[in-house]
């Protein structure tokens, strides 16, 4: 169906996150997670699901790993618990049994030739560092920095491909912005305003340059890895193209997503555009200085350059037009825009989620352009659908071949150094607040069969003859 390859040795990938698909929630010693406390409050996820169980693929390695061949993938991207590893998220303990569930799933993948791609934190911290702040705390950086070396120093004989912090921006702003996801504060009631989600990124990033630097140090010399942070962002367009204040609202969506966190990474501190805005908006609202924080002049020495590779998530495109906040305490107030579809772009089983395939490239030679034409892994693009079983899934199958299409024309036409594809995700999982109920799987999971038994969708055949 494609017209053209990818590179040599090109990374064919699936992905899953641990909170999503593993279970197995108090086994062995594996400490509580600020999800397990939040799917255990009521109303927080969709028909009150939780991960307790999820795909039990603690204990279902060779299961997993059977379907990852029959996908013909040559890599697989999955997360660590880092409660399952640190039960309280310090090194006071190491819990050896959540070390070696993890040394087994290497082993198995390794034995087949699948290579891991590991991401340390995908969203599930202990609770314990969330009861004394969380990301809004600054010691999180130390204690992230800790964990990544116990996780480098016992798996990274065996990981060579290692990312540090899955979407950032979706930690910072649906958990602390909108209070959707873990831990869920609610910024409306917070004494400072908006605050929150900046602080969390501004902790976000530190952690993530920590983790990449105690690698540089000590480990890359030795195990010969590469490590980077995955981003995820929409692409924009503006609602009216003839409009300029419409033009430079969907600029303001890409810098707030991509931006906030990418030019940190590449260039060492936050972009213009988002410290123009916030300052402004912070004075406005009669607060002493903006409320994006400032990185010291060694921070941004210490944080700029820290990445192998470009990790990146793509989903959607949205329409962005202007819009002015009277409250200025608003959390959206800072960007001041707002968002809509295009009603020609077809749905999916996620209200956010349209398909949108052509500004996938469009977006990857935004990254090309903006940030020095890095080495490109998308680790996660994909698509939900609702209801009960559905193996037809020739939805996703358009999906894929369009989007896989389009990053081919960013690779072979323009020059975008993509190296890997992701596809979002293995087998149908706890798709966070919105519970088992939007489906992104290749292989569906029969909830209702106690042994969970993991049946392949059309796509999944289509996925293994893709490459
Ligand atoms: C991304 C998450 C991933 C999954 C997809 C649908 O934002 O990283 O875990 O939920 O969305």
């Amino acid at each position: 169906p494609l017209y053209g390859n990818f590179c040599e040795g090109f990374a064919w990938s699936v992905a899953t996150a641990s909170y999503q698909i593993e279970g197995g929630w108090r086994a062995d010693g594996k400490g509580l997670s600020i999800w397990d406390k939040f799917a255990h409050t009521p109303l927080k996820v969709g028909n009150d699901d939780n991960g307790d169980v999820a795909c039990d693929s603690y204990h279902k390695i060779n299961e997993d790993v059977d379907m990852l061949r029959r996908l013909k993938v040559n890599h697989y991207r999955f997360s660590i618990s880092w409660p399952r590893i640190l039960p309280d998220g310090t090194t006071r303990k190491i819990n050896e049994a959540g070390l070696n569930y993890y040394h087994h799933l290497i082993d198995a993948l390794l034995a087949v030739n699948i290579k891991p791609q590991v991401t340390l934190y995908h969203w599930d911290l202990p609770q314990a560092l969330q009861d004394v702040g969380g990301w809004e705390n600054d010691t999180i950086v130390k204690r992230f920095r800790d964990y990544a070396d116990v996780v480098f120093s016992n798996l990274g004989e065996k990981v060579k491909f290692w990312i540090t912090i899955n979407e950032p921006y979706n930690v910072a702003n649906i958990g602390h912005g909108y209070g959707t996801a873990a831990p869920g504060t609610v910024i409306i009631k917070d004494f400072r305003p908006g605050t929150a989600p900046y602080i969390v990124a501004h902790n976000l990033i530190k952690a993530h340059a920590e983790a990449w630097h105690l690698y540089n140090d000590r480990y890359r010399a030795k195990q010969g890895g590469i490590v980077g942070i995955t981003i995820n962002s929409d692409w924009a367009l503006p609602r009216n193209p003839y409009k300029q204040e419409d033009i430079d609202a969907a600029r303001r969506v890409v810098e707030f997503q991509i931006g906030w966190f990418a030019h940190p990474v590449f260039n060492g501190d936050y972009n213009k555009v988002m410290k123009n805005r916030i300052r402004e908006r912070s004075f406005a609202a009669g607060l002493p200085k903006s409320r994006l924080p400032e990185f010291t002049p060694e921070e941004v020495k210490r944080i700029k350059g820290t990445y192998d590779y470009f990790g990146f998530n793509h989903y959607t495109t949205v329409l962005a037009f202007n819009m002015d906040y009277k409250n200025l305490q608003h959390y959206d107030a800072d960007r001041g825009v707002g968002t809509i579809h295009d009603r020609s772009w077809l749905d999916s089983g996620s209200a956010w989620l349209k398909v949108t395939p052509p500004w996938f490239r469009t977006i990857l030679n935004f990254i090309k352009e903006e940030y020095g034409n890095p080495i490109i892994y998308i680790t996660e693009n994909g698509i939900s659908e609702r209801g009960n079983m559905n193996l037809n899934d020739i939805h996703r199958i358009h999906y894929y071949e369009n989007y896989i299409n389009q990053a081919l024309k960013a690779y072979l036409l323009d020059g975008v150094d993509i190296r890997g594809y992701t596809a979002w995700t293995l087998m149908d999982n706890l798709e966070w607040a919105t519970g088992f109920a939007e489906k992104f799987g290749l292989f569906y999971i029969n909830r209702s069969d106690p042994s969970l038994p993991r049946i392949p969708k059309q796509s999944a055949t289509h996925y293994a003859t893709i490459k």
